[in-house]
């Protein structure tokens, strides 16, 4: 139990790991979903998905308290430097990096990424992290449905974190042929629920992607952890 993730709704998590605390899309401030304030999060290194106000959320003013160093594209990494953010890491999709808590790879995602303020945020990406530890983790952001997700499945992957709320993402249908594709052993759903227009049945994609393809998914409250 070294290891934990723990879900703030909507599609905030943060990863604990031995060597640190990774926060993935702080939007704490205006999220009907967060368990918690922005004032109480904890982190040593922020990772963004995309520049849309439900990901970059808290951003600015976790990384400034915290010290916290912000892994995204390097426009996202620009507008943070602007806004007074002092450690940043710039990268882009197919790019990897060594952190201390393990490799994290910015991997496509097909959706949009514009800054609060209508500045161009890139490209938008997901994150393919192999912890220390060889665990691997994909959150894919905010994304269509792709089939290059196949490729990801090649070195195996743990555990996989999917939008299913559909409108602005893969809904369920599309989230469990993403399991198929990706063949993880535990999927962990998000981007749902927040709103009534991304409402959807977390329940019966858990029980689809068992019944179809033997796949477990843990679905959490925000709020709750998983830990390994
Ligand atoms: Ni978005
Ligand atoms: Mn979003």
């Amino acid at each position: 139990m070294s290891h934990q993730l723990t879900f703030y709704g909507h599609s905030a998590w943060e990863l604990k790991t031995p060597e640190g605390r990774l926060l993935i899309d702080p939007f704490f401030t205006g999220n009907p979903a967060a368990t918690i304030q922005a004032s109480e999060a904890k982190a040593d290194f922020i990772a963004l998905t995309h520049g849309h106000g439900d990901h970059v959320g808290d951003c600015v003013d976790i990384a400034k308290r915290t010290g916290a160093t912000v892994i995204a594209v390097y426009e996202i990494c620009e507008w943070l430097g602007k806004h007074g953010v002092a450690n940043t890491h710039g990268m882009n999709a197919g790019g990897g990096f060594k952190f201390p808590f393990g490799r994290l790879k910015q991997t496509i995602a097909h959706h949009s990424s514009v800054l609060p303020d209508g500045t161009y945020g890139g490209n938008p990406v997901g994150l393919h992290v192999t912890l220390n530890s060889g665990t691997t983790i994909y959150h894919a952001g905010d994304t269509a449905l792709f089939s290059d997700m196949k490729l990801y499945a090649e070195g195996g992957l743990d555990l996989a974190i999917l939008p299913i709320g559909d409108n602005y993402t893969m809904g369920v249908d599309d989230a469990l042929r993403a399991v198929e594709w990706l063949r993880p052993k535990r999927v962990l759903p998000t981007h749902y629920d927040t709103w009534p227009v991304i409402a959807a049945d977390a329940e019966r994609f858990a029980t689809e992607a068992m019944r179809r393809f033997g796949v477990k998914v843990t679905v959490l409250r925000p709020g709750q952890t998983f830990a390994w």
